[in-house]
């Protein structure tokens, strides 16, 4: 990850990290079981969103959540002090260089994190070192380029071309979605299975949820990323603000859709 992380670290990201995490609940949940008694590794846990819903749903098991910043990680002991979580623990640390022992994980958990860095591959490697032989890495990931949009604007177009296009100026990859189960086999991790969760709006059992993405991450993401896409000239002012208007209207439009996936893959760590 360079300096210039594409999301920051503002407050207003915080509570989109949250609200993100909620949003995604019904879709993850089924994805976020691990054995009772598990060491589980959450790396990269921003603000903690994820974290307090890992540690309920296993209170079975022991979650180490690491991350660069201090900030963030402030916020997330608030959070789990306020749930009375007792099974997490935080630690500040670069995932690049993990001040644990090797083989002490039974697994590691990673959501939103590996679409930011130049090199993924050497991160799992990394990631694979503190994980026993057996256990696993599990990822989660999103794909900006995938999602479909109806009508798909050139002002929509283009606001997303201009975040695919910063996330890449940044390092990173807002296309990682796709890649995920790739970049799992370049590291080498043994046994790996990937997974797409569909995300549609006009599903007639969770569209609802599927319109929360949109207005609740999608947009957000989006305006996030408002002020660096317009001083780096990935697109102009006029172009950003009429195309955030049409996607509001996707969220208010019975008539019109939005189609995404979210990506899921596992693999069992990487023992040279
Ligand atoms: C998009 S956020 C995801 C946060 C959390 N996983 C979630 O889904 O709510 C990515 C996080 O990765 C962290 N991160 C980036 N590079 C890191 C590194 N080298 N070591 C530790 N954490 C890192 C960032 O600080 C940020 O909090």
């Amino acid at each position: 990850m360079t300096e210039q992380y594409v999301h920051g670290y503002s407050p207003e990201e915080a509570n989109r990290l949250m609200k993100q995490a909620d949003v995604l609940k019904p879709y993850l949940e089924g994805k976020m079981h691990f054995s009772a008694g598990s060491k589980v590794l959450e790396a990269g846990c921003g603000v903690g969103a994820q974290s307090v819903i890992l540690a309920k749903l296993n209170p079975g098991c022991e979650f180490t959540c690491v991350d660069i910043s201090s900030s963030s990680l402030a916020r997330a002991k608030q959070l789990a002090n306020e749930r009375e979580m007792a099974n997490v623990k935080y630690v500040e640390a670069d995932i690049h260089d993990l001040p644990f022992h090797k083989n002490v994980f039974d697994y590691c958990f990673f959501c939103f994190v590996l679409e930011h860095f130049k090199e993924p591959e050497k991160m799992l490697q990394q990631v694979s070192k503190v994980i026993k032989p057996e256990g696993s890495i599990r990822a989660i990931e999103c794909d900006l380029g995938a999602a479909e949009f109806s009508p798909f604007t050139p002002d929509i177009k283009a606001i997303v071309d201009g975040a695919i296009s910063l996330s890449t100026q940044s390092e990173g990859n807002a296309c990682m979605g796709r890649l995920l189960e790739e970049t799992m086999k370049k590291a080498k991790l043994r046994d790996v299975k990937a997974k797409k969760i569909a995300i549609d709006t006009r599903d007639t059992t969770n569209g609802i949820h599927a319109l929360m993405v949109l207005k609740e991450i999608v947009i957000p993401v989006y305006k996030g990323m408002k002020n660096n896409m317009i001083s780096k000239c990935l697109i102009e002012s006029l172009q950003y603000d009429n195309g955030i208007k049409q996607l509001e209207s996707i969220v208010e439009n019975h008539n019109k859709y939005f189609i995404d996936a979210i990506y899921i893959a596992e693999g069992k760590p990487y023992k040279p």
